[in-house]
């Protein structure tokens, strides 16, 4: 049985115990386990996270430190297999040792919420998807977006979560995308850093993953991905760089892939040399579910838990491997160490969670304020929105159940939905591959910014019913959607079900077309020259209708900006085809099962995104960093400051609406860097009323302006001229500077 037919079996079980266990829900959380702390050292809060953790590791028995090195199973994960009476449903449950006062450890999947809010009648707040929020480039929103996440596993009476995925997008089709934060390691790394970091501010444990280079889904457990240590250090892995400088994460998720020939479990260079060592990472690293490959290997190469556990290597083998000298005992104690230090660190022994009801209003306004900020508007002919109307007006909402509710992205990603899939109530709560709809309505949220003009629908199913909707109103408003899941990637680009058709004949029927699209990454869009309006608005969560009713009525300015770049076509990309689905016709996604084989990423190396377009010199269909505003906005006066490695420059707003434009500075380093791309290297959101005028001063990241020296192991800043550009987006720079470095 494959892992995600392992999580299928589940997600039927789901449907069926989310209530039957929900009688459970009085069972003690660890919250609740309140030992004798007064002969207990470690619980003195004026030492630090590594002393206390040392004063514990000098009571434990070797059988206690075994049992904080792996889970105690697959759990909820898999139908019939037991779960701890403790564990809160959660994707992982480490044992605690009591008698210590150390209590377990709740590892639960929330990339874009918690996971199994239905497990025991609980509720989870959908926040959009996390490259959705990417498009805000706005820290204090994703701080946010965290906090929403740590503030409601608290309620669960949960303590980590297992969320922070910042795998770049190197394959623009990976099912996971959504679950990331696109293309730019900086931006990708600032924007999950600053996430994790927001759950971190709630007591609970974070963590950041897949680590790393688990770029695509297709084949990813036998996936070999090869690529160069510098380009690897520049791209992929300094997305996990940034992230992991900004949240010092409890833990640090290790992939299902191999790298250079050896699992990333298992990987001595991947976890020892540059995590642990050059990163100084000094939480643990816990593997992905089933992603544990060997004992000794593993525990010498730096794996520090094995997770969900029963695959038996980190329980009684490593044991043995302690006791007959194979494993150190100072490794065993290193990997304890990690763990414990985590849970002093984080607050999860001083200050446990508590059980509690999650406030969903709080959550709902959270997640529509995220929303707003993450709305692309991509395409705005003859100013078609916002909209106006009147008494006589007529909008056909077509598509992708636009009735009831907005998509969300499925796996171990996914949040249960109140009241059941919105789409196909039948179907009931969570699920790996169904395509979940949340319970927040366009229709509706259109009809009541339009009270007195016409509002009808169509499902887009027909074709022809939904061309003629369109032709007998004033702006049809086509949805559409691109379902994306764990476990497998999209064939092409384009969207599935026969969406383009459906777009193609609406605009034929209607030339006041707009279109929104639900989607987990980029897609093609072969009918853009055909319709007014573009929205991209990527998987909205729970309060999405209600955000993008603000946009589309003008109520809020779009201010999203694209962190991934939109091909026209695979042509473009560096792999045309999906490595491992060659010859596999495009349909809907499904998981392809392919034999162990390598991704060569070497001929693009860093070039992930925007680099690769640029160097190439192709055309995307649309930029990274594009996005457009009801209002516009006039870039001047860019300055260098050399010494501080700082740049000065002024933003106006030209038009009549207060905006927030997403300045952006890219840097292009000297000649002896061989690159032929620019590098993003600032950004600010800047709030501007009608006319108003700011200066805007900002520092050039650092690692935006250094190569990685593999000689000597390190980030080396080039001597010479650095081409520095500001302006709206990576395709429009229009200020140009040099920064000089000696
Ligand atoms: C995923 C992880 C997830 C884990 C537990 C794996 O299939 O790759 O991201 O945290 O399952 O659900």
């Amino acid at each position: 049985m494959s892992f995600s037919q392992q999580f299928r079996s589940f997600s039927a079980l789901s449907i069926v115990v989310g209530f039957a266990v929900a009688s459970l829900s009085s069972l003690p959380a660890h919250a609740q386990v309140k030992p004798d702390t007064s002969k207990m050292p470690w619980m003195n809060k004026a030492l630090s996270p590594d002393e206390r953790a040392d004063l514990v590791l000098g009571q434990m028995t070797l059988d206690e430190k075994i049992q904080m090195v792996h889970g105690t199973g697959w759990g909820v994960l898999r139908a019939g297999d037991p779960v701890p009476a403790k564990s809160n449903f959660a994707a992982g449950y480490m044992e605690g040792i009591e008698r210590l006062g150390i209590p377990g450890i709740d590892l639960a999947d929330s990339a874009v919420g918690a996971r199994m809010a239905a497990y025991q009648s609980r509720y989870a707040t959908l926040l959009p998807s996390t490259l959705g929020a990417a498009s805000s480039w706005d820290p204090d929103s994703a701080f946010l977006y965290g906090s929403v996440i740590g503030r409601e596993l608290r309620a669960w009476g949960s303590n980590m979560t297992i969320g922070g995925g910042v795998n770049i997008t190197r394959e623009p089709r990976n099912g996971r995308n959504f679950e990331y934060a696109g293309e730019d390691p900086i931006l990708a790394g600032t924007m999950t850093g600053n996430l994790e970091k927001g759950v971190f501010s709630q007591h609970v444990m974070n963590d950041i993953k897949h680590y790393a280079l688990n770029d695509q889904e297709t084949g990813r457990t036998v996936v070999n991905a090869l690529l160069d240590k510098k380009a690897l250090r520049e791209s992929d892995m300094l997305a996990f760089e940034v992230s992991i400088a900004i949240a010092e994460p409890s833990a640090v998720m290790c992939s299902y892939n191999l790298y250079e020939g050896d699992h990333a479990c298992e990987n001595d260079y991947l976890l020892n040399e540059v995590l642990k060592k050059d990163f100084k990472f000094k939480g643990w690293v816990v593997s992905d579910w089933g992603a544990t490959h060997s004992t000794v290997k593993s525990a010498l190469n730096g794996l520090d838990q094995e997770m969900p556990g029963d695959e038996n290597y980190f329980n009684a083998p490593l044991k043995k491997a302690v006791e007959g000298g194979q494993v150190p005992t100072a490794r065993l104690d290193d990997m304890v160490h990690r763990i414990l230090r985590s849970m002093f660190a984080a607050g999860v022994v001083d200050d446990p969670p508590v059980r509690t009801v999650v406030d969903p209003f709080r959550g709902r306004d959270d997640a529509q304020h995220i929303a707003e900020e993450s709305i692309v508007l991509l395409k705005n002919s003859d100013h078609i929105l916002p909209l106006k109307t009147s008494a006589s007006s007529s909008i056909a909402i077509i598509g992708s159940h636009a009735d009831v509710g907005v998509l969300s992205g499925g796996g171990s990603a996914q949040v249960d939905a109140p009241g059941g899939n919105a789409a196909d109530p039948k179907a009931g709560g969570s699920g790996w591959t169904e395509h979940i709809y949340f319970p927040s309505s366009p229709l509706k949220n259109i009809q009541a910014h339009a009270p007195h003009a016409s509002v009808r629908y169509a499902d887009g199913v027909d074709v022809a019913a939904a061309a003629q909707l369109a032709k007998s109103s004033t702006v049809a408003i086509v949805f559409v959607n691109q379902p994306m899941q764990e476990g497998m990637d999209a064939v092409t680009l384009s969207l599935p079900d026969n969406q383009d058709a459906l777009v193609e004949a609406v605009a034929k029927a209607n030339p006041n077309t707009i279109v929104v699209i639900e989607n987990g990454g980029p897609v093609s869009m072969p009918w853009v020259e055909h319709v007014k309006g573009v929205v991209e608005m990527w998987y909205p969560g729970i309060g999405g209708a209600q955000a993008l009713a603000n946009i589309l009525f003008g109520d809020v300015n779009p201010s999203g900006k694209l962190p991934v770049t939109f091909a026209k076509d695979e042509s473009q990309l560096p792999h045309p085809v999906v490595p491992g689905l060659e010859g596999v016709p495009p349909g809907p996604n499904k998981e392809h099962t392919v034999g162990p084989f390598d991704v060569n990423y070497n001929s693009e190396g860093a070039r992930v995104g925007y680099k690769w377009f640029e160097s190439t010199n192709k055309q995307p269909l649309f930029p990274f960093g594009f996005g457009l505003s009801y209002t516009t906005y006039a870039y001047s006066g860019l300055t260098v400051d050399d010494a501080k490695r700082t740049v000065h420059f002024t933003v106006r707003n030209t038009g009549k609406q207060e905006g927030t434009e997403i300045a952006q500075v890219y840097v292009a380093l000297p000649a002896t860097a061989k690159e032929n791309y620019k590098r993003l290297a600032a950004w600010q959101r800047v709030k501007l009323a009608p006319g108003e005028s700011k200066e805007v001063t900002l520092p050039l990241h650092p690692l935006s302006l250094t190569v990685f020296n593999t000689d000597q192991n390190g980030w080396q800043l080039l001597p010479g001229e650095y081409n520095v550009t500001a302006g709206p987006s990576s395709s429009d720079t229009p200020l140009k500077a040099t920064l000089h470095v000696q």
